[in-house]
């Protein structure tokens, strides 16, 4: 199996923690059938990719089998950020979308016990038609037969409309939403681009929450419902 170390994978802090292992608790409440998860946000920098790659460590760590997806072909933040290693050049799910490759091809074995990690590939010209393609579909059906879970990162709703490609085949989809800074329409919106999909809206996850008037470096995850 192809291999991958994230090279600065940071302890999270007590807090951040804390919220996530609530978050884990609180999916657990909405069902065992909701495996394919798929986190989105109005805007870009709300915090998708960061609470997608923990919520995956926080459920790895918990002992479930765990394939966290970065599906943002625009704008991957996931190698660069965390450092990835690999011993060849990484295959992704352009790559796999496309039809150049397999699917065993695109899947590494992280060194986050329990995680394996599909990378987003090259940026391609026509992302929302590769994303929209049947080979997505198929990847998360046999994906599902594989693993406990999987998480996807995907681009915010608000801006391209590739996620809402994608959400149709998830069992349920959750809003990050950046404190303080979008608007409530804003939300209404995605809401009910979301809607229109007819995917489960399992709720939202209020990110970078500012308790106390505390400096920014000391921002929380907290969650509710958006019902
Ligand atoms: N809970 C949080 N606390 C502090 N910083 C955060 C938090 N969530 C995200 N960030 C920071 O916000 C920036 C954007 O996060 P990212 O996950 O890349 O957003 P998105 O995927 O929505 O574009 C990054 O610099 C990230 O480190
Ligand atoms: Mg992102």
């Amino acid at each position: 199996m192809l291999k991958a170390t994230f090279e600065k994978v940071e302890d999270m802090d007590y807090s951040t923690r804390e919220a996530l292992n609530s978050l884990r608790t609180n999916l657990r409440f909405c069902g065992g059938d909701n495996k394919v998860i798929c986190l989105t946000s109005c805007r870009a920098c709300e915090g998708k990719s960061t609470t997608s790659i923990n919520l995956a460590r926080v459920l790895a760590a918990d002992g479930k089998r765990v394939i966290l997806i970065d599906a943002d072909l625009r704008k991957s933040v996931l190698v660069g950020r965390y450092h990835i290693k690999t011993e060849e050049e990484i295959s992704g799910l352009s790559h796999y979308l496309s039809g150049q490759v397999e699917k065993e091809e695109i899947i590494y074995e992280s060194n986050v016990k329990n995680m394996d990690v599909i990378f987003s590939g090259p940026l391609t010209p026509n992302p929302t038609e590769l994303l929209g393609n049947e080979y997505l579909q198929r990847l998360i059906t046999e994906l599902k037969e594989e693993y406990d879970m999987v998480i996807i990162d995907t681009p915010p709703l608000g801006t391209v409309i590739d996620t809402a490609v994608i959400v149709p085949n998830c069992d349920g989809v959750i809003l990050v939403i950046e404190s303080e800074t979008i608007s409530y329409k804003a939300v209404q919106n995605v809401k009910k681009q979301l809607m229109n999909t007819g995917v489960k809206i399992l709720g939202a996850i209020l990110n970078k929450v500012d308790y106390n008037n505390k400096p920014k470096y000391n921002y929380y995850y907290n969650q509710y419902s958006v019902k």
